[in-house]
């Protein structure tokens, strides 16, 4: 494979097949920062091969304007913007609106995107009927994967994709109603009764009274965990073409309704290596109990032949530091400075363990930091979240990423269906044979 761009003219790739004088010459593309992209849609019609990439460590699935992580650098931008600028000084519908929208809002846009998405805060009364066909134990994702794909039985006056208005509502919608489905998926299963949204609340503060709120007392709201709330959601708002991200893209690219999408999403992002993982993080410190046990930990966590994992450390793409972990450790810290909690053991043996995996060779050499969920499963618990409602939170705050990505896709001309290729390696054509003879 060789590459040339000489003389003003575009760069491209050469790809030769060995043994054989047959070459493709293939473009290579560029973003505005990032790496060159070899483009090989031609590659198939022409040399009749397929690229091999399972997981899409190399591959581009799309073009995007929305977000922008460097791995090495620790660089996460939303449309530009650093996460550590937003996260200290704007809020979750603020950066909701940037990510839709590609700008930040002025103040007129701001107030009126403000008032749509608190207009649909409201479920169907319909849907709270859903909640009572659940068990009284089911994980609040399974509710929440249900009832998110069930609102497409509610809203056919916005099915049409092509529509731009539709879509306009559709995300309203979505980003409006999730924290009610979520806040409900967690009263159901305590027995509470659902509280309705409070539009006067901000989105972080009616998501916490919505969750914490009883009709028998008054709620008062606390700005500290409010604000760490807000910034929970604006840390995990988008990332770019992550499993979940790729799983609505792909369930998108079908002409499938937004509600769908976003419950395709919610599905994948369950999985304990993904959005499951702060939920995961609490169960692996709870199971190793006190702090004399992480030696023994760490060498079963790097035992192969134990499947264990250190959960909250490790990223496909960041391979120096997360940058929304370094904020997450920050705010672990006001949450419990305001909680008045002096000693979490939690929070101690989280630290001991980063501090003896950054030590050790084995997470060194392969580049393991903590992740973004190493720190959030213990301000949730601070902050009296259950465990199983760890993931919910991070779909209530992926959804406007999931929706702006979902809206790109479908304005962007150059899409098709989502369709991978597979190097077959199952068994060659042979003839039936029937039972009495096999
Ligand atoms: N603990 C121990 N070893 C690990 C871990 C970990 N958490 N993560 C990766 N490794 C090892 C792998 O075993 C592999 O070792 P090897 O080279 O000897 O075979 C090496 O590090 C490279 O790992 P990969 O599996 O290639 O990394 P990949 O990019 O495929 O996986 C993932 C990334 C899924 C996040 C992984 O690091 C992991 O499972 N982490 C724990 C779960 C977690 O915290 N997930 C949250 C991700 S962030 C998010 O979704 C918000």
């Amino acid at each position: 494979m060789s590459s040339t761009a000489s003389g003003g003219a575009k760069p491209t790739v050469t790809i030769t097949l060995d043994g054989s004088n047959r070459s493709a010459t293939l473009p290579l593309l560029s973003g505005s920062i990032g790496p060159q992209t070899v483009d090989i849609r031609k590659l198939y019609g022409e040399l009749g091969i397929f690229t091999y990439d399972p997981g899409y460590g190399a591959t581009a699935s799309c073009e995007s304007k929305i977000t922008y992580i460097d791995g090495d650098a620790g660089v996460l931008l939303y449309r530009g913007y650093p996460i550590e600028q937003l996260a200290e000084k704007s809020d979750f519908i603020e950066v909701a609106y940037l990510l839709l929208e590609g700008e930040l809002p002025n103040a007129t846009q701001l107030d009126e995107f403000r008032k749509n998405v608190t207009y649909h805060t409201m479920l169907h009364e319909q849907i709270r009927r859903f909640f009572d066909g659940f068990r009284r134990d089911a994980h609040p994702m399974a509710i929440l994967c249900g009832v998110v794909g069930a609102l497409a039985a509610f809203y056919h006056d916005n099915l049409d994709i092509n529509d731009a208005r539709q879509r306009e509502i559709a995300a309203f919608r979505l980003i409006a109603k999730v924290p009610t489905i979520a806040a409900w998926a967690y009263k159901y299963s305590i027995g509470q009764p659902f509280m309705y949204p409070r539009n006067d609340l901000s989105y972080a503060e009616n998501f916490l009274y919505m969750l914490n709120a009883v009709p028998a007392e008054p709620w008062k709201n606390n700005p500290i965990l409010s604000r760490a709330m807000d910034r929970i959601l604006v840390l995990h708002a988008d990332h770019e073409q992550n499993a979940s991200t790729s799983t609505v893209r792909l369930a998108g690219s079908t002409g499938a309704n937004p509600f769908a999408c976003i419950a395709a999403g919610i599905a994948a992002l369950w999985g304990p290596s993904h959005g499951g993982a702060n939920e995961a993080v609490l169960k692996m410190l709870a199971e190793i109990g006190t702090p004399e046990n992480i030696p023994q930990f760490i060498r079963e966590v790097k035992d192969k032949n134990s499947h264990t994992k250190l959960m909250g450390f490790g990223h496909r793409v960041y391979k120096n530091f997360d940058p929304r972990a370094k904020i997450m450790k920050e705010t672990c810290h006001e949450v419990l400075a305001e909680l008045g909690i002096k000693d979490e053991p939690l929070l101690d043996m989280a630290m001991e363990m980063e501090r003896i995996a950054l030590e050790d060779d084995y997470f060194v050499s392969r580049k393991l930091y903590p992740n973004v969920d190493f720190y959030s499963g213990i301000i949730l618990k601070a902050m009296g979240i259950p465990t199983s409602m760890f993931t919910v939170l991070f779909a209530v705050a992926r959804t406007v990423g999931w929706v702006s990505q979902w809206k790109e896709l479908i304005e962007d001309p150059s899409q098709r269906i989502g369709r991978p290729r597979q190097i077959y390696s199952g068994a060659t054509q042979r003839d039936y044979v029937p039972v009495s003879g096999r």
